[in-house]
């Protein structure tokens, strides 16, 4: 069973950003997958580099949606996005430089704040979105 598992619950009802989040459930699947078929250090580390590579993409396709004037989450979203990308950029640095990391919470921090993000401040921007025509209703 994978680390991550799509559902249509979770889609927001913008195709672009679903599609987004798509892949980044794969991409923390294949982290969780490499680990488990083996600790090949260079693997994990290429994986988690291109996890978060596609995390900070996606989130500035996000913020590129986002009318700082308009939508009254703003602040709020932003500053998830750059929690989260601290983190994991933290993790990977930690992680690349041999420190020691509990890969098994990172893993877990990842699942669920990838979980609670998209059902909750994800899914308000796709409402926002939706009700500005900037994508199809659902
Ligand atoms: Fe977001």
């Amino acid at each position: 069973m994978p680390l991550l598992v799509w559902n249509d619950t979770m889609s927001i009802g913008v195709p672009e950003i679903d599609d987004q989040h798509k892949r980044l459930f794969r991409l923390a699947n294949d982290v969780e997958a490499t680990l488990r078929s083996g600790f090949d250090k260079e693997a994990v580390q290429n994986d988690l580099r291109i996890l978060c590579d596609y995390a900070v993409e996606h989130f500035a396709a996000e913020e590129a949606l986002m009318d700082m004037d308009a939508y009254p989450e703003y602040d709020k979203h932003m500053s998830e996005h750059m929690l989260c990308t601290t983190k994991a950029l933290d993790f990977l640095e930690a992680f690349s430089e041999d420190k020691e990391v509990d890969m098994a919470a990172f893993l877990q921090f990842v699942t669920f704040w990838i979980h609670d993000h998209i059902l909750n401040v994800d899914m308000t921007l796709g409402t926002f979105l939706r009700g500005r025509g900037q994508a199809p209703s659902a």
